[in-house]
């Protein structure tokens, strides 16, 4: 960590910042559970390597990490198959919306990468294979990246999203007609909606993707993860593929890895620095958080604090 910067007063100024902003966009009421969250809420959460770390706002309320999710189903799945999962998802920025069908005719039911719901699914219809059972195992999967025994998905929120989640359910049946769903579709499914209800905050959610900071090694005592060269892996991803069809617009205005959720989560990753979790509920059209991308912008901005 650079320690000429003093990023905890960086952050209370970019926290001021977007106070003064007029909050922009709408919540995702396309899940209905989702819609009935306070659009005001504002939180955000940076987990140093050197172990210093720094909340502001709602930063200790629970909200739905969403897609969020689809880098920990990600890292699960890479751990089990290696290298092996690049033949069932591909690695390149879709330029689509988070929940198209598009390309999947074009590519053969082969999702452009493991980030749009399409390859999230794929790599669900994994974790069903590959575990007896996937609800349970990667609660503790997730639970065990930070030491946070007591986290709970919302069973309310992922039957919300299951009682009108049409559009995935024709991509998952669509991938199945091209022979890259295993496991019936309607199982899958239940994991997916399951996996995108984990309920976190902005403290546990920065905690939790630490690995991601330090070579894949958990922060607290260094325990393997990933290894380092999926460590890259995985944040070259979310560089490229992390906010959809908006991943170069995150990448030119904050310049790092990171993931968003229609929560109105960002986690947000400095390799062998920091990670940075910020919570705002309502979205901008490409169904990025506004507030967050705002905040983390002008947060790199103000600190130089960036990959860049
Ligand atoms: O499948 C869905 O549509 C949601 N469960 C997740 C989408 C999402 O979070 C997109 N991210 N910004």
């Amino acid at each position: 960590m650079n320690r000429v910067v003093n990023y905890q007063q960086c952050i209370k100024e970019s926290y001021q910042y977007v106070k003064n902003l007029p909050s922009k966009g709408a919540l995702a009421d396309y899940i209905p559970e989702l819609a009935r969250v306070d659009d005001s809420k504002f939180g955000a959460y940076m987990t140093n390597l050197d172990g210093e770390d720094f909340g502001i706002g709602d930063d200790l309320e629970k909200f739905s990490i969403q897609s969020i999710s689809k880098v920990l189903t990600l890292t699960m799945a890479y751990q089990k198959l290696g290298e092996k999962i690049w033949e069932r998802v591909d690695v390149e920025p879709s330029g689509a919306k988070f929940d198209s069908l598009i390309l999947l005719d074009t590519n053969k039911g082969i999702p452009r990468n493991p980030f749009i719901n399409s390859g999230a699914i794929v790599v669900c219809d994994i974790l069903v294979s590959q575990l007896g059972d996937p609800k349970k195992e990667f609660l503790q999967f997730v639970r065990d990246l930070a030491d946070l025994p007591e986290l709970e998905y919302s069973k309310e929120i992922a039957s919300s999203e299951k009682s009108c989640g049409y559009r995935n359910v024709a991509l998952c049946n669509y991938i199945k007609s091209f022979g890259n769903i295993e496991n019936d579709p309607s199982e899958v499914l239940d994991f997916y909606f399951l996996a995108c209800s984990l309920m976190m905050t902005c403290q546990e959610l920065s905690q939790c993707f630490g690995f991601l900071a330090n070579r894949g090694r958990r922060i607290a005592d260094g325990k393997k993860i990933v290894s380092s060269s999926q460590s890259k892996r995985l944040n070259a991803l979310m560089m490229t593929c992390g906010f959809y069809d908006e991943s170069g617009e995150f990448a030119f205005g904050v310049g790092l890895p990171g993931k968003s959720g229609v929560g109105g989560g960002i986690v947000a990753v400095y390799p062998k620095n920091y990670t940075f979790a910020v919570w705002s509920p309502k979205l901008n059209l490409k169904g990025n958080s506004y507030l967050g991308m705002k905040f983390l912008e002008d947060f790199t901005t103000r600190s130089e604090l960036t990959i860049f």
